[in-house]
């Protein structure tokens, strides 16, 4: 008798192997299959743990045998029988107890099933709204159930990872004030106060600077956010953070426990980590690989070349180079001599419909001439020094881009991205770590024409930095830290300003005038008036790093119920409408559009 059975089986369909032979045994679960051979009958019953073969035999029982002939697939049963081998020629190498059965004696059909909207063998083939319409079919599917096996042991191993390491985990409230993570907010409107909203948390950052005001010292919460925005397939409007917070540490201290804390949860998969992973500061990410989540199971770089065209004559190239806000970025690809001018005037086209004005390209041929569109505008000295500089060789092809440098970085990074693709290269890591530092504490948002937070504004700047404002504030940096795995970044956080007027600093710095701010964060203002250690920390974005573990190709895959990229769930029938009657409880006229 298994431990968990309970009182409807003595074992799980996965326990029955061959340590069972000759046992009488009681399994129940979903009818996965059926084979209907007349005489003889097979189906594979299946539970959580897998699969096992029952065969109904007229000569042991005719009776439960033309019972079991009318089950429709996924009908719950329960079945008695006594286990035995297999006939050597029926045993299913693919399944671990495929060489023994159990010879059922009686059956017992617990809740038939109605026809099925798809099989679960063949779920995969089934569209995603089918599939999130039957969700609870979806996830029948035995590799839906090891994501989620594997999701729960790793949320344990951090939970007991963070408890041994002094931490605490305290929860937060879900109905809150707007706290700024780059997001729009869901609003929740309140019943008693007509007229006022919460907003749902899109991430618990100011409590957890303020728990650690209270002197809890180490926090973290497994933590639900809410973020409305536009959804992709490593983005749900409802996600869950390992949220983390330490009183009286550095970047370093936050880093390092990071560390061992992945390194624990990758242990759950299998895979031993080896840190520290390298540190990269953003402007050299940018200008080695075209992002801030670089990739670097690919080794190919980027190489950044304006000091070879500083006085050249060739406007584009030259103006780049010559002026501080902008740059020539190359790549060199070996062997691309042999690109044929279809295969790089489709790259180019890519490159504009990315917004890049165009893309030079020059061609290294074997027999030592040089083929380029551009030729004609370079010296042959230019031409000798970038080959040099890019370590080129007869056959090899450079392709350049020009233009403002995060712009033109950015699109160099795409540029990477097509030729890792075009070249077919191998990846020559499953995992590759990454934490990018030095952040810029700003980005330009032209949406709002002003100075924004590249993270949140409760970011500290670097000290030594600050004296760029208010002449270049692009130049202050951040004390953030992101973490990034295989070119996604799972995670980010940063040293906090944890007194008031490093945090007013900062308002005034992203221009928010003293009445906005004191109107929506006098209570964090407040307390750092009472006491606040300096404080760090990081949030990890667990559905991502699950997905990662998993392979699964869409976060919705470690997200039990979660929304279709136009944030709907097609199980509930969620957002719906609501009736006038809760409508007018709650003070709130809906204007059709
Ligand atoms: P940040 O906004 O960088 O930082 O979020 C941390 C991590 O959460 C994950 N993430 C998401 N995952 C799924 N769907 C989404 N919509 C989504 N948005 C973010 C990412 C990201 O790296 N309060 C700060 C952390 C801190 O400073 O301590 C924060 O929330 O993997």
């Amino acid at each position: 008798m298994s431990e968990l059975s309970g009182s409807y089986r003595t074992h799980y369909c996965g326990e029955i192997t061959k340590d069972t032979v000759h046992q009488t045994v009681k399994v129940a679960g979903w009818v996965h299959t059926k084979r209907d051979m007349g005489g003889v009958l097979f189906i594979d019953l299946r539970d959580r743990s897998g699969l096992v073969q029952v065969v109904f035999r007229e000569e042991v029982n005719a009776e439960v045998l033309e019972q079991a002939k009318h089950l429709h697939y996924e009908t719950v049963v329960a079945v008695t029988g006594t286990v035995e081998f297999r006939p050597p020629d029926t045993i299913n190498p693919k399944l671990p107890n495929g060489d023994v059965e159990i010879v059922a004696q009686t059956l017992s059909v617990l809740n038939p099933a109605d026809p099925l909207p798809f099989t679960i063998q063949e779920a995969h083939k089934a569209s995603e709204i089918t599939r999130l319409t039957y969700r609870f079919l979806d996830l029948r599917r035995p590799e839906m159930w090891r994501n989620f096996f594997i999701r729960h042991r790793v949320i344990l191993g951090i939970r007991n990872f963070l408890h041994k390491h002094g931490f605490v985990e305290v929860e937060t409230p879900i109905l809150t004030r707007s706290t700024p993570e780059g997001a729009r907010d869901f609003l929740v409107p309140s019943r008693l106060h007509p007229g006022k909203f919460y907003a749902l948390p899109q991430s618990p950052q100011l409590f957890k600077q303020l728990l650690m005001v209270s002197g809890f010292d180490r926090y973290f919460q497994i933590a639900r956010c809410f973020r409305d925005e536009d959804l992709r397939a490593d983005r749900q409007p409802e996600f869950t953070q390992v949220d983390i917070e330490m009183s009286f540490v550095t970047e370093d201290d936050v880093m390092s426990l990071t560390e061992d804390l992945l390194q624990e949860m990758f242990e759950e998969i299998g895979v031993t980590l080896s840190p520290p992973f390298p540190r990269i500061p953003f402007k050299e990410a940018l200008e080695r690989y075209g992002s801030d989540k670089p990739d670097l199971r690919y080794p190919l770089e980027l190489m950044r070349v304006d000091d070879m065209f500083t006085s050249s004559e060739f406007r584009i190239l030259g103006d780049a180079a010559r002026e501080p806000s902008r740059c020539v970025m190359s790549i060199g690809v070996k062997g691309g001599a042999s690109w044929t001018r279809n295969r790089l005037d489709q790259l180019t086209e890519y490159m504009k419909s990315l917004g890049s004005p165009g893309l030079f390209w020059i061609k290294f041929e074997k027999n030592g001439d040089i083929k380029s569109p551009i030729k004609k505008f370079l010296t042959s000295t230019e031409l000798s020094r970038l080959k040099e500089k890019l370590d080129l060789r007869e056959g090899d092809l450079v392709l350049m881009l020009a233009g403002v440098w995060e712009e033109t970085c950015l699109l160099a990074g795409k540029l990477r991205e097509r030729v890792i693709q075009l070249l077919e290269l191998q990846p020559t890591q499953d995992w590759s770590f990454c934490w990018i530092i030095q952040f810029p504490l700003l980005e330009w948002s032209e949406e709002e024409n002003r100075w924004v937070a590249r993270h949140h504004p409760f970011t500290s700047p670097d000290p030594e930095t600050l004296n760029f404002y208010p002449n270049h504030p692009e130049k202050i940096r951040a004390r953030a830290y992101d973490i990034v795995l295989n070119g996604v970044e799972i995670g980010g956080g940063s040293i906090r300003n944890h007194t008031v007027e490093q945090q007013e600093t900062v308002f005034k710095i992203l221009g928010i005038p003293r009445e906005e701010y004191e109107e929506k964060f006098s209570f964090l203002l407040n307390a750092l008036r009472y006491g606040a250690p300096p404080h760090g920390g990081i949030a990890l974005g667990l559905d991502r790093i699950i997905m990662m573990m998993v392979g699964a190709p869409s976060i919705r895959d470690v997200i039990a119920f979660p929304k279709t990229a136009s944030g709907l769930c097609p199980l509930t029938g969620s957002p719906s409408q609501v009736s006038n009657e809760q409508l007018k409880i709650l003070n709130i006229r809906v204007i059709p559009s």
